[in-house]
């Protein structure tokens, strides 16, 4: 008798890079415009205007994101990425070569916050004690959170925290900027900091250099320890020196060329940004429209 086939379930696993590649930018492009989208309708709603148009642009950018297989897509398309973006072990040689990595009588394992975590990578180091975290978790010890919602626990910070390709995932400039601030009160005082960046958020944005970011990170006071490039990929280590108060950043610091810049379009053009602002004000401001 014929053997009958097995019917698949779920998705074959992605296997081409480029394919992969294509999910993550457009889940990003997909993400920044309903952000966009649900702002501009709840702006809408508060001044009694029609809604109509937004919420059809909703609906279809929902669609979009359904079509492109949502989140979960997302996370497979950045497992392959990962495979070629050797962040782990970045992380490993830069906390061997600080000392960090304790000796085999210390009983203190580093603690480390992992913010974005698709693999078990940082999880199965057994020196080190991580706690990782995604807003779709993809093992059962990634716990589902985030990272916005964390509770900070200020009795016992962070030695390091991971953000590894998760920047650019959040959707607004000052998202990104309250990403950075916040870390800061998960992380212990001389506590490491890894941020990796796909290259051209930094070499292909309107808004922000490379000089910048690294300038604005600095007035936050995370000191820069190290840095490497990839050809696709940025690497790099801060040390948190203190938390300067946001007030005490400078206007032109917190966000070097606002005024001048503009949304530009184009295959090779990325509209990456960050912005150090107080999210009370934000607020305030939209409600001002
Ligand atoms: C491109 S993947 C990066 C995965 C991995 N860190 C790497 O190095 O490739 C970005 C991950 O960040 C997660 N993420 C984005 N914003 C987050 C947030 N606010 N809190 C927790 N995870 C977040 C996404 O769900 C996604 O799984």
């Amino acid at each position: 008798r014929k053997r009958q086939r097995a019917v698949a379930v779920v998705p074959p696993p992605m296997k081409s890079r480029k394919k992969a590649r294509q999910v993550t930018s457009r889940f990003h492009r997909v993400q920044e415009q309903l952000h966009a989208a649900e702002a501009a309708l709840s702006a809408a709603k508060d001044a009694g205007q029609a809604t109509g148009d937004t919420e059809d642009k909703l609906r279809r950018l929902r669609a979009e994101l359904q079509q492109l297989g949502g989140r979960e897509a997302y996370q497979q398309a950045s497992r392959l990425q990962l495979q070629f973006c050797d962040s782990g072990r970045y992380v490993f040689q830069q906390l061997t070569s600080r000392g960090f990595r304790p000796s085999r009588r210390e009983k203190r394992r580093p603690r480390v916050l992992e913010i974005g975590a698709v693999t078990r990578t940082l999880l199965r180091c057994p020196w080190l004690d991580v706690l990782a975290i995604d807003l779709k978790a993809q093992e059962q010890d990634i716990r589902e959170v985030d990272f916005f919602q964390l509770e900070v626990d200020s009795e016992r910070p962070f030695d390091a925290v991971v953000c590894a390709m998760v920047l650019n995932c959040v959707p607004t400039a000052a998202g990104r900027g309250q990403m950075l601030l916040k870390i800061r009160e998960h992380l212990a005082i001389e506590g490491l900091l890894f941020v990796m960046l796909p290259k051209r958020c930094l070499s292909r944005s309107p808004h922000l250099t490379q000089p910048e970011f690294l300038a604005l990170c600095e007035a936050m006071g995370y000191a820069l320890l190290h840095q490497k490039a990839s050809p696709k990929i940025l690497y790099f280590v801060f040390s948190l020196r203190e938390r300067v108060p946001l007030p005490d950043i400078a206007e032109q610091r917190r966000n070097p060329r606002r005024k001048k810049s503009t949304t530009r379009k184009g295959a090779d053009v990325c509209n990456f940004d960050v912005r150090l602002s107080d999210p009370a004000l934000d607020d305030e401001q939209a409600r001002q429209g």
